[in-house]
């Protein structure tokens, strides 16, 4: 408004001159209006809307059936999200099985003897309490309609500290503000009332608490802004179907709702055919199947998904330093690619499952908040126990060393491949304005993951270039991922690459057919550099390969 407006006698050619300095005033007055966190809400799920639609237009993630509209928190990956997800497998699997001697890899099947949902608990708890709306007809999680609440108390009191931060500056003492301020405190304690009645009501399962901590906290539905809240019911997650060519002699099996009792079943087998000695760890990498009640966030709550787990087996009583140890090798494995440490924090779980001792998420900073990626967790001798009960076979480790046989303990670490994804995706996605006032969109994947390497341009479709440039490729291809570029302008062809990611690019122009040179573009400064044709190779190779990101965590 005062940008705009004009100001008693003031001329205009001083407003021209005061302009700026008007418009970073009112800038700065806005952002400190509670509208602008709405406002960067907003932008933040802007942002989230155009790395979805970007997905789709650079062939990384389709929803899946498109031409029939799609399925509910499915997808499929196109030829450049295949590549990428590929090499965050590779850069998992690698880190895994080839730099520690004691990890071994495995591939289970996904149909699994019905029995060992029922040891591992799944066929009795693996359950969302889940309520529906009568008028919106909209279907909800009980337990986060409640955990959004305890979130809303929180941030009632982080407001508070804020603003009290703001008004004594220096002189704030926060510990003493929380334990005086009355507000604070009022917040404080509905917060702590309400997540014990919740812990109590989750850990006896009680449907009917559950419905009437929604009633009286009078937890409204976001679409209808009613409380006309139906029953709250037990819903599993696991998708069932049947083995078996009649339907007399068919059997319910499950699709699997983790990877993880894959290699429960296989401790035996492979501790066994392995030699291997305690400790040691099974990895696999799998699809793993549930059926969401809430599907939301594109990729990153999905009902069919990929899974990378690792189970490390242990004596008993060294687990906690093993948890430990697991906690930080991954958190490095994160880190290495180079998002900045800002971008995790560990969130450590207050409530365990009945089988864990220890529990911690890896949580990546994502457009819509801090995010679950990883689960890191310490399962106790939980699952080969009741593996062992329920088959009748004895799965135990005798211990040379120790002259007796007992139960190992189990350190898992768990990774959701298409998270995973979504992560990296988030953090690359860059709108940079250039000096010629356009913007380009590029995604600046860490070189190693991107799914092209190089691409490979003869400036004009003749003249010879085409078939030196395919010379050149089929020289690459066999070392990385190139792809061969001839259509359009060079600007086009490098905003196309730019947009998939790719580190860099080469063009054959005139000159080449004489000094046997190209021109090298970087993707991320856009430089240009002349570069021979018997050097690409060592100048690219070690930037774009998994290895690479391998030795910075070795
Ligand atoms: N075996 C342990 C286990 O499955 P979890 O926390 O349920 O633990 C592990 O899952 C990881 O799998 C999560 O951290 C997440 O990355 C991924 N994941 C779980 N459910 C998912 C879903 N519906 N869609 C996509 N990824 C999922």
């Amino acid at each position: 408004y005062f940008a705009n407006a004009k100001i008693g006698g003031t001329s205009a050619i001083k407003i021209k001159v005061l302009q700026p300095f008007i418009l970073y005033c009112t800038r700065f007055a806005l952002s400190l209006h509670p509208k602008h966190k709405i406002q960067n809400k907003m932008a933040q799920e802007d942002v989230f809307k155009k790395i979805v639609s970007h997905c789709k237009e650079y062939g990384f993630v389709f929803p899946s059936s498109d031409i029939y509209d799609g399925l509910a928190a499915v997808y499929d990956y196109g030829q450049n999200g295949v590549e990428l997800k590929n090499n965050i497998k590779q850069y998992w699997w690698q880190s895994m099985v080839l730099l520690h001697e004691n990890i071994v890899g495995i591939d289970s099947a996904i149909f699994m003897h019905p029995t060992i949902w029922k040891a591992s608990g799944h066929v009795d708890a693996f359950n969302d309490p889940l309520i529906d709306n009568r008028d919106s007809k909209k279907r909800y999680r009980a337990d986060v309609l409640i955990e959004d609440q305890i979130a809303k108390y929180e941030e009632k009191i982080e407001k508070e500290v804020a603003k009290a931060r703001k008004r004594f500056g220096d002189a704030f003492d926060e510990e003493k503000f929380r334990a005086t301020n009355p507000r604070v405190i009022e917040h404080q304690q509905k917060r702590d009332a309400l997540h014990e009645r919740y812990t109590e009501a989750m850990n006896k399962m009680d449907l009917n608490e559950l419905k009437q901590i929604i009633l009286d906290e009078e937890i409204v539905c976001p679409i209808s802004g009613t409380r006309n809240w139906t029953d709250v019911r037990q819903f599993n997650l696991m998708f069932k179907t049947e083995v078996g060519s009649t339907a007399d002699g068919a059997s319910t099996i499950y699709l699997r709702p983790e990877t993880a009792q894959g290699i429960f079943v296989n401790y035996l087998n492979v501790q066994k055919t392995g030699r291997m000695k305690i400790p040691f760890g099974i990895a696999q990498i799998g699809k793993a199947f549930r059926n969401e009640i809430v599907a939301r966030q594109f990729i990153f709550r999905m009902r069919e998904f990929e899974q990378m787990e690792m189970q490390f087996f242990v004596k008993p009583g060294t687990e906690m330093d093993w948890f430990k140890t697991w906690k930080k090798t991954r958190l490095a494995w994160h880190e290495a690619l180079g998002f900045g440490d800002e971008c995790y924090r560990y969130h450590d779980h207050e409530k365990l499952a009945h089988y864990a001792n220890a529990a911690t998420d890896i949580e990546f900073k994502m457009p819509f908040g801090f995010k679950e990626v990883e689960g890191i967790h310490s399962r106790t001798n939980f699952d080969l126990s009741q593996h062992a009960k329920f088959s009748g076979r004895k799965i135990e480790y005798f211990d040379p060393e120790e002259n007796r046989s007992y139960t190992p303990y189990v350190i898992e670490t768990s990774i959701g491949v298409d998270r995973m994804f979504l992560s990296v995706m988030c953090h690359s996605y860059t709108e940079e304005k250039l000096e010629n006032g356009e913007t380009r969109v590029v995604l600046k994947l860490p070189a190693a993951l991107a799914p092209v390497k190089l691409a490979i341009m003869p400036l004009v479709k003749k003249d010879g270039l085409p078939e030196k440039a395919h010379e050149i490729m089929n020289e690459l291809k066999f070392h990385f991922n190139c792809k061969y570029e001839e259509k359009d302008s060079i600007g086009k062809r490098y905003r196309r690459m730019d947009a998939i990611g790719t580190p860099y690019c080469i063009t054959i122009d005139h000159d080449t057919l004489n000094d046997n040179c190209v021109t090298l573009r970087n993707r991320d400064t856009m430089e240009q550099t002349r570069v021979a044709i018997s050097d690409l190779r060592s100048l690219i190779e070690d930037k774009v390969s998994i290895t690479s990101l391998l030795k910075k965590i070795q």
